[in-house]
């Protein structure tokens, strides 16, 4: 036999006034319509009560238990609600324990369930990714084997290409170490002073045939003779700029001019690389920092690119507690911008400009 709330309300005003009704009863001089009237009222007001208190204290909770219990096993986790915090009543505690112990599990599951999305996604992405390299050298290789290596002209045609893949395919796995190092936190920036306005040279002659190539002309705003000092990771600053400057190159466009500007604001150094190309659409510029995302993937395909460059560019950014920045227009073209620290310089440099004096 099953008792609820109304059966034991019931039972417990039945006895409440019958033992009121007997003592009244057993008490000389009490009118008969006084005794019933005091077994209708205690019987009804005792009913009430229990039945109240009994629902809101005992049972309610029993049944969200019980409910909540039945969701954990089903694994309907995120079924269950939060109960508001009780501290007098003891069922409403457990049922707090249960759906916020519910709740946490539910977290970890979804963290899960995304974690396995992203790999899946990361996995399909590279295979992609390292097939395109793979396939051109095998197929170059494989031309060679078949006779073409008897050619003297197709021969070193055919291994120079098949060489340029190969060195795509080794840029491709050093970056993709490069974010998962970043991303697992086993790379600590190695933060030094140095001169800004000294690194930005170097990239640019690092680019400059490939910019020549591709006409573009660039330009740096800053004088070479007044050096800008910044606290930062020269190693991984060299390898933002390069990606930023490959970048302009490689997708503003035939012709196009790319200018770098650094500057002093407080106590940061903005430096800001701008070029006057064909600019990124709007629905995909907050999407260019996401790994593997290209504008245009049948233009990228001819540049070589695999979309890992901004990526990159903004893990290092954020390990230096800065901000990676982009505006862009198809008329004006496209910016990018970011803060460092600004420094003192280095103490063997300040040495050299004493000694020079
Ligand atoms: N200055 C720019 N002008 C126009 N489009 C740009 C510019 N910089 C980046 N993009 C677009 O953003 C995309 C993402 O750039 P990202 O550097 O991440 O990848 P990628 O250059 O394609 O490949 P990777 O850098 O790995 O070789 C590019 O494919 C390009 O479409
Ligand atoms: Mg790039």
């Amino acid at each position: 036999m099953t008792l609820n709330s109304k059966g034991l309300a019931l039972i417990l005003a039945l006895i409440i006034a019958v033992t009121t009704t007997t003592a009244l009863y057993l008490t000389p001089n009490v009118p008969d319509r006084a005794i019933f009237l005091t077994f209708i009222l205690s019987f009804i007001s005792g009913f009430s009560t229990i039945r109240v208190m009994v629902e809101l204290l005992f049972f309610k909770e029993i049944n969200n238990i019980y409910k909540a219990l039945e969701n954990v096993q089903d694994q309907k986790l995120a079924s269950i609600t939060q109960t508001k915090k009780s501290y007098f009543n003891p069922l409403k505690k457990i049922n707090q324990e249960i759906s916020s112990y519910a709740n946490r599990k539910q977290n970890e599951i979804d963290e899960l369930k995304k974690m396995a999305a992203f790999r899946r996604e990361f996995i399909a992405d590279v295979s992609h990714e390292l097939k395109t390299p793979i396939f051109s050298a095998q197929g170059f290789v494989h031309t060679l084997l078949d006779g073409a290596i008897d050619n003297e002209a197709v021969r070193e045609n055919f291994l120079k290409k098949a060489a340029k893949s190969l060195d795509r395919l080794d840029i491709l796995v050093q970056d993709l170490m490069t974010i998962t190092q970043i991303e697992k936190g086993e790379i600590n920036m190695d933060f030094e002073s140095f001169n800004l306005v000294g690194l930005s040279a170097e990239v640019m002659d690092q680019l400059e045939k490939k910019a020549h190539q591709k006409q573009v002309k660039i330009q740096l705003f800053n004088s070479l003779d007044h050096p800008i000092y910044v606290s930062a990771d020269y190693r991984r600053i060299y390898q933002v700029i390069l990606n930023l400057l490959a970048n302009a190159i490689n997708y503003a466009g035939i012709g196009a001019e790319v200018i770098i500007k650094i500057t002093t604001s407080a106590k940061k150094i903005i430096f800001e690389l701008r070029d006057n190309g064909v600019g990124i659409p709007e629905k995909d510029l907050s999407r260019i920092f996401e790994r593997f995302y290209r504008v245009d993937k049948s233009r990228s395909q001819q540049t070589g690119g695999s979309g890992l460059g901004l990526s990159i560019v903004k893990h290092i950014i954020e390990s230096h507690q800065s901000k990676i920045n982009v505006e862009s227009n198809s008329k004006k073209g496209t910016k990018f911008w970011f803060l460092l620290k600004a420094s003192a310089p280095p103490k063997s440099e300040t040495k050299t400009t004493i000694s020079t004096k």
